[in-house]
């Protein structure tokens, strides 16, 4: 397939969110580092809670970089960046004002990050804003951790200074700085609230709404270009969505869903794979290549409906909530190691 503008477009916001983990993960090093280096509880205390989010933050951003299913090394000045902030973070240079400081600045840095990817996701695919979504809660947390360590500084940079504590009342005024920002963030906090990790339902649909994205812009576009871009998209996210089902989601429920069912969701993918595989070779702005779309797209909604009617009903009679939960964190790990396997096979 050829590459287009878009596919390097794509690329672009993949290395974003790659730098994003890259920040992530120092974070949470450093959150790590700070909670046995400050003295008092108080602030111990509110690095445990930030290292507890930016965990739940970090799954939530993986789960981003599957789903969007372009993958990406960090930026080469990220990674130097990264180590050689975690080297200052590890060392005795800097005071622990000074490293908590930094810290700020990552977070200002993660939190700018994630506004420009929702910024310049509209201009490359609704697909695209479909799949990094939950992005905004990494945002909205990054954010009241930023009023947070604010705090933290006032009070870490007074008792350097003067050896003083700040004055009393500067938790209550964090406290009204997040307040605030709840308020202008409104719905994304719902989100926050929920602290529980996808299940395997969850993932899946999520899946399924972003092939159905991916169709829509298909037949929407009269550019063969574009068409080709989503077609693109879509092949890889759905051999990497089935085969995902195959290895993971389906054996799970043999022996407690119908076998004849079971062997048609397997027949319907076999059928979804050499369609797409025959769309491959046909050209973009061919009517051939809309028919056949639009083909494997009734193929693909009437397989949706049996999964998430009948097989998502097997999946909630036969596990509970947390195997659900594991399923999904399986479900990803395969898909992930799929979607690098037909990266490479793509080459
Ligand atoms: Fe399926
Ligand atoms: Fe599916």
């Amino acid at each position: 397939m050829v590459m287009t503008l878009d596919d390097t477009k794509r690329m672009a916001i993949g290395m974003k969110l790659a730098d994003m983990k890259a920040l992530l993960e120092l974070l949470i090093s450093n959150e790590q580092k700070f909670i046995s280096a400050v003295s008092d509880q108080d602030i111990a205390d509110r690095f445990r809670d930030m290292l507890k989010d930016d965990q739940k933050n970090l799954g939530v951003l993986e789960t981003v970089i599957i789903q969007y299913g372009v993958k990406s090394e960090p930026k080469e000045t990220i990674t130097q960046m990264v180590s050689k902030i975690d080297e200052l973070m590890s060392g005795s240079e800097l005071t622990i004002y000074e490293k908590v400081f930094q810290h700020e600045l990552l977070k200002h840095q993660i939190v700018m990050s994630g506004l420009v990817v929702h910024k310049a996701a509209p201009e490359v695919g609704a697909d695209v804003q479909a799949a990094i979504t939950p992005l905004n809660t990494v945002n909205f947390e990054e954010r009241a951790h930023q009023e947070q360590l604010k705090g933290v500084l006032e009070v870490l940079g007074v008792r350097e200074l003067t050896g003083q504590e700040a004055d009393q009342g500067l938790w209550a005024r964090v406290q009204d700085a997040v307040a605030a920002l709840t308020g202008v963030a409104g719905s994304v906090v719902t989100q926050t609230s929920d602290k529980s990790d996808m299940n395997l339902q969850d993932v899946i649909r999520m899946d399924h709404q972003k092939v159905n994205v991916l169709f829509m812009e298909i037949n929407k576009t009269n550019d063969p270009q574009k068409r080709q871009e989503y077609f693109g998209q879509l092949y890889k996210d759905l051999n990497a969505h089935s085969r995902a089902e195959e290895e993971v989601a389906y054996p799970a429920v043999r022996g407690k869903y119908p076998d004849g069912d079971l062997k048609e969701l397997y027949d319907e993918q076999a059928e979804m794979k050499v369609l797409m595989d025959q769309i491959r070779s046909m050209s973009p702005s061919s009517d051939e290549f809309l028919n056949a779309v639009n083909r494997l797209k009734d193929i693909v909604m009437d397989h949706v409906r049996q999964e998430e009617s009948t097989y998502f009903g097997a999946i909630r009679d036969s596990f509970s909530s947390e195997e659900s939960e594991q399923l999904a964190t399986q479900f990803k790990a395969a898909k992930s190691r799929i979607q690098d396997e037909i990266a490479s096979s793509m080459k």
